[in-house]
């Protein structure tokens, strides 16, 4: 284990919903585990004029909101000495001198420097502004490392602008932008899965593979984030960032080294190659559609129309499906479906891989239906799992094939379970950018994506509705290239057999 340097982790937006849910249960988790340096110290930022003693009170109840079972009294007990408070309310002028002064004079607090913007992204150019104008990025007694989330911009000129006023500040090796889908253990596994395993990499190409699918889908609405959802829509919210990331685990080349710019330099690769979508062809290679009201786990839910917040005619969409194409030597041909959406049927973000059929059918003539293709199923969420699914014989005197799935579920019960947050903030404190995304993948996702945007925010006439509760639009199938594709619903045998929408 790399040890860590004491440090600070200076959080903007303490008190906000990521802080809250995502933030402090996760940095408590680390501190029950034992994984936190032992220098360690948590400055909570945010508008109210709380004191110490108000804001520790504001994380018991958060934590305990959070854990209501087994609640951990000890790590507590050790938790609470690492938390201070600065309050940084919009009308005081000397918020960012005071927090220098904190920083810069009180030797409780570590010289090295994590601020972790989990404020809304409008507000980000404007803290590293007050921060750079005050001297607390530059990397004088100790490091200094700044926290973005998504979304980085909301298309690629926004990205640059946002680029270039953090570049003022800070370059490249100091800033960390979270795509937390890469803090998923099963995420990781995509890369053990394919460098440690030599039996697939010689059929993990456009010779045998027949195409992927990368999905995301969600039982949840938008869940009272209409501001952000209104101007963001399910493309720009999971594609543009977490799907296109998963996409890039899965095509990329073996990286020299583990080493973070290795990785992040194959990554790029991958999304750079993706063939850019013209505005000419945007209908065939990507479908939109806005939930309407329906049913989820048998109660009656409200369209997304009907969400306090959102216009009548608004045509954001809440699911999001692409055909992507990468152009490049080992992936030629192949058709990566890429599909999201909101109030869907079930929860669960997976990977699904289709293999070609056999290039003759020798069982053709035998008593048997026709033989299913070989899949690869990746389970990234709410299971874990790894699946391979297969042609056997039926016993019996004929000959007869069924599917059987191995089931490769690697997960045992007694194993680690954590939350992305947790591996992400380690990574921060030891200075580990692997799993944060580069400025060039921000921008080549950007580039994907954009002409969709573009098309579809000057088509503002129609949406396509699909029924809460539903998998979607039945329109989408006409992504697919041929009618023997379709969406995989489940990871189970019985999925192989789904709808085509
Ligand atoms: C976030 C999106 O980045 O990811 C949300 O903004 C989405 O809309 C969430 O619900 C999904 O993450 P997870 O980890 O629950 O799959």
């Amino acid at each position: 284990m790399k040890t860590m340097d004491p440090c600070t982790l200076v959080i903007f937006g303490a008190g906000g919903n990521l802080s809250r849910i995502k933030l402090i249960p996760a940095l408590f988790r680390l501190e029950a585990a034992g994984r936190l340096p032992e220098q360690m110290v948590i400055l909570a930022s945010s508008l109210e004029r709380w004191t110490r003693e108000q804001w520790l009170e504001e994380v018991l109840g958060m934590l305990q909101k959070k854990y209501p079972q087994g609640f951990d009294e000890q790590a507590f007990k050790r938790f609470r000495a690492r938390l201070h408070y600065h309050p940084n309310p919009p009308d005081d002028v000397d918020a960012y001198r005071n927090l220098h002064k904190i920083l810069d004079e009180d030797a409780s607090f570590p010289p090295n420097v994590v601020f972790y913007m989990s404020v809304r992204p409008a507000e980000f150019p404007g803290i590293i502004e007050k921060l750079g104008s005050v001297d607390l990025l530059k990397q004088k007694k100790g490091w200094r490392r700044v926290v973005i989330e998504k979304p980085f911009g909301h298309d690629l000129l926004s990205a640059q602008t946002l680029q270039s006023s953090l570049y003022k500040h800070l370059d490249e090796p100091q800033i960390y932008r979270i795509d937390h889908y890469l803090g998923k253990g099963t995420v990781q596994n995509i890369m053990v899965f394919r460098f440690a395993n030599l039996l697939l990499e010689p059929l993990w190409n456009h010779h045998y593979i027949d195409h992927v699918q990368i999905s995301h889908s969600e039982t949840l609405g938008v869940e009272g984030r209409t501001d952000y959802y209104e101007s963001a829509g399910a493309l720009r919210d999971m594609i543009q960032s977490h799907l296109l990331q998963l996409m890039a685990l899965v095509a990329m080349e073996p990286p020299v080294t583990m080493a973070p710019e290795h990785l992040r330099d194959e990554k790029v690769k991958v999304l750079k190659a993706i063939r850019p979508i013209t505005q000419n062809a945007v209908h065939a290679h990507a479908f939109r559609g806005q939930y309407e009201s329906g049913v989820i786990d048998g109660k009656p839910v409200p369209g997304y129309l009907e969400a306090a917040g959102v216009a009548s005619d608004s045509v954001t969409e809440t699911y999001a499906a692409l055909k992507l194409f990468v152009d490049n030597w080992r992936w030629a041909g192949v058709p990566f479906y890429l599909r999201t959406g909101k109030r869907m049927a079930e929860s669960g973000s997976s990977i699904c891989i289709r293999f070609k059929r056999p290039p003759q059918d020798l069982l053709r003539l035998t008593h048997h239906e026709r033989s299913h293709p070989n899949w690869i199923l990746l389970g990234i969420h709410p299971n874990d799992c790894l699946k391979m699914e297969l042609q056997v014989k039926v016993p019996g005197l004929d000959l007869n094939t069924r599917t059987l799935s191995l089931d490769a579920t690697y997960r045992k019960g007694d194993d680690e379970d954590y939350d992305a947050y947790e591996g992400l903030l380690l990574d921060v404190m030891l200075g580990d950018q692997s799993l944060f995304l580069r400025i060039d993948e921000v921008e080549s996702a950007w580039r994907v994506v954009d002409p969709v945007l573009k098309v579809w925010s000057m088509e503002r006439d129609f949406i396509n509705g699909y029924q809460a509760g539903s998998w979607g639009p039945r329109g989408t199938y006409r992504l697919f290239d041929r009618d023997d594709q379709f969406w995989r619903h489940s990871l189970d045998i019985d999925g192989a057999d789904a709808q085509a929408y």
